[in-house]
């Protein structure tokens, strides 16, 4: 089987952001005509701000809703309440969540703050409330430099599910000015898996920017490897990365 990624390149993060976004909100509202609920896995990072910022606006300006709308984060770093800055709990809700009127009972993030030995239930208790909703209709996607998605880092293989792993150090080096330090920037996160990610029924990844572009190339045009997640949605039936110029500038 030929295997090809398809993308798109925009000229701005915003014109992508305002096409997905678009896309977004057909999903929701051809499932709202039908009176039907849709499932999205969501990301954080500095990458889909654009993409989050057009949502609101659709529910502000064009009447959009979201209360037919369940949602699944990828991942959440260990170690951190709920109103700690850098937590994806409060990232999501400050950038997105409180600003649109999606049922707070329906929105699901993996516990960064549990004991060792209650993560694993934890883990697939959250696997398991994926299925129970139908899967996955769309994952939203950012890249790292280390070519993770979620936090799927080098190693990770396509059988991944729900799981604690280890940061990357690259990883930790690109967070640790927001915690004021690479060794303030916690060691461990639970992630949805790879596998997790593939059984999405679509899956539209955004990355921005010249310093994303050396990974881009190897997720679209590499081969496809556990060293670089994201090349495994090479397999994935509709998977479309949203790309700037730059961030496309090597392919
Ligand atoms: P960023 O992170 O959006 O902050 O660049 C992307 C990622 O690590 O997935």
């Amino acid at each position: 089987m030929e295997l090809a990624m398809n993308y798109e390149v925009f000229d701005t993060p915003q014109e992508a952001a305002k096409k997905l976004a678009a896309e977004v909100a057909q999903l929701i509202r051809s499932r709202a005509a039908e009176g039907k609920g849709v499932v999205f896995g969501l990301a954080t990072g500095a990458t889909p701000l654009p993409f989050y910022a057009e949502l609101i606006r659709l529910h502000k300006e064009e009447g959009l809703s979201f209360a037919n709308v369940t949602s699944f984060n990828l991942d959440e770093y260990t170690g951190l309440p709920h109103e700690h800055k850098e937590s994806y709990w409060y990232f999501m809700h400050h950038n997105l969540f409180d600003h649109i009127d999606i049922k707070p009972e329906n929105v699901n993030l993996p516990c960064g703050t549990l004991a060792p030995d209650e993560i694993p239930a934890h883990c697939a208790a959250y696997e398991a409330k994926i299925k129970a909703c139908g899967g996955l209709d769309l994952q939203i996607l950012g890249i790292g430099r280390t070519g993770h998605i979620g936090f799927n880092e080098p190693g990770s293989d396509d059988k991944t599910i729900t799981r604690q792993v280890t940061l990357d150090d690259l990883t930790k080096t690109d967070a640790a000015p927001a915690f004021g330090g690479f060794d303030n920037v916690p060691k461990t996160a639970i992630t949805m898996g790879v596998a997790t990610i593939m059984g999405a029924k679509k899956v539209r990844l955004m990355a921005w920017g010249e310093k994303k572009a050396s990974i881009v190339k190897k997720a679209i045009q590499g081969p496809v490897t556990a060293d670089v997640a994201a090349s495994f949605l090479q397999k994935h039936p509709d998977a479309v990365f949203f790309l700037d110029k730059p961030a496309a500038s090597e392919l």
